[in-house]
């Protein structure tokens, strides 16, 4: 397995690093983002294992703490190696989020406290949450402040202000800063943007100029390239997002393009690895989180995996039809051992 083989997590550190970002001690510069549905313990781990230097729980709903939903309590589970790992909350008030946050602490500790204030979705923000509070900034300022009380990083997600809005990001920026925010992270889109569109790396740039060491990068994170560009751009970190569902070693390619000593076979995009790579994901989750989450994740990730590669679409096609683990483990198996007689053929196109 390639994450098992080396155990515990490695920290694949490019030159100059480790180093204090946002006040926690992280081996490198390439993390992975909060992705709801998806960042959960054994998606975490496994990146983790693959060396991004810091993972995200998804967002977590304060309130849904307080009212001591059993559902909200799970996504809080998880293991002492996926550290560092940032707990982010959502809510609509200050008293809320520490209340929220004082729960969450009382269950398991994490490196860091951070407030989704960029989720665009209605459901989240109608409550007055998510993105919504880049409207109110004396109520994101203090989130800010209550959360400082538990001695954690404290760190907020924002969007990018829409254009005519009453303050820039730069601005909003600013005022969580005033108020006690350690580090910020700009995904470069506005909430009416919602996921699509390009994001703005000149809007994520100008603000990172402007707070040195203190900004880190998220929006169209793709291919390794990406993640310099970011880290060219001033940012002091990167979120790995939608691009782990479409390339599964992104992580460690993007690490080795920074610099850091990763192995070759951490960054081979063959289809035999591919699939060997999905079957220990999904291996994971089926042993720690179950089945229907185990299917979940590898069929969302079989339609971009094998892009471009001969068999794709029937990969693809066979992948949705599957209803149990044990049919997924065969389906990537007999992709896994295809003989080079049959493969060689393949070309990317
Ligand atoms: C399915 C999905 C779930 C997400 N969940 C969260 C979340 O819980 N909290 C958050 O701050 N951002 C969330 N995001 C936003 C990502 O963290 C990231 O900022 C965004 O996808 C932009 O990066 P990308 O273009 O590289 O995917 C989510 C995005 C997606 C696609």
């Amino acid at each position: 397995m390639l994450t098992e083989a080396a155990g515990a997590p490695r920290d694949f550190a490019p030159p100059g690093w480790p180093k204090k970002v946002g006040g926690v001690e992280v081996a490198n510069p390439v993390w992975l983002a909060p992705l709801a549905g998806i960042t959960f313990s054994s998606f975490r781990r496994f990146h983790r294992a693959l060396g991004a230097g810091l993972v995200h729980t998804e967002m977590v709903s304060a309130l849904g703490l307080i009212y001591k939903g059993r559902k909200t309590k799970e996504l809080l589970y998880g293991f002492d190696d996926e550290r560092p790992c940032a707990l982010q909350l959502f809510g609509a008030s200050a008293a809320d989020m520490a209340n929220g946050a004082e729960i969450a602490l009382s269950i398991r500790q994490f490196d860091a406290l951070e407030v989704n204030m960029a989720c665009p979705m209605p459901k989240v923000t109608k409550k007055g949450a998510g993105s919504k509070l880049m409207e109110f900034p004396d109520e994101a300022a203090a989130m800010m402040s209550a959360l400082k009380k538990f001695g954690l990083p404290v760190w907020a997600k924002v969007r990018v202000m829409p254009r005519g809005s009453a303050l820039t990001t730069e601005q909003f920026c600013e005022r969580l800063f005033d108020a006690g925010a350690d580090f910020i992270f700009v995904h470069g889109r506005t909430p009416a943007q919602r996921y699509e569109g390009t994001a703005s790396r000149e809007a994520v740039g100008g603000v990172a100029a402007m707070f040195p060491g203190m900004i880190g990068g998220s929006g169209d994170c793709y291919a390794p390239e990406d993640f310099a560009d970011y880290l060219s751009r001033g940012c002091a970190a990167v979120l790995a997002a939608r691009g782990v569902l479409r390339d599964a070693l992104l992580v460690p390619r993007a690490l080795k393009l920074l610099g850091a000593p990763v192995p070759d076979g951490f960054c081979t995009q063959s289809p035999e690895a591919q699939a060997e790579i999905l079957l220990e994901l999904g291996r994971n989750i089926y042993n720690t989180e179950g089945e229907s989450l185990a299917l979940m994740i590898a069929k969302r990730m079989l339609g971009a995996l094998f892009k471009g590669f001969a068999g794709a679409p029937k990969l693809r096609r066979d992948g949705a039809m599957v209803r149990k683990w044990e049919e997924m483990e065969k389906l990537l198996k007999d992709r896994a051992s295809c003989e080079s007689s049959e493969c060689g053929a393949e070309t990317r196109h």
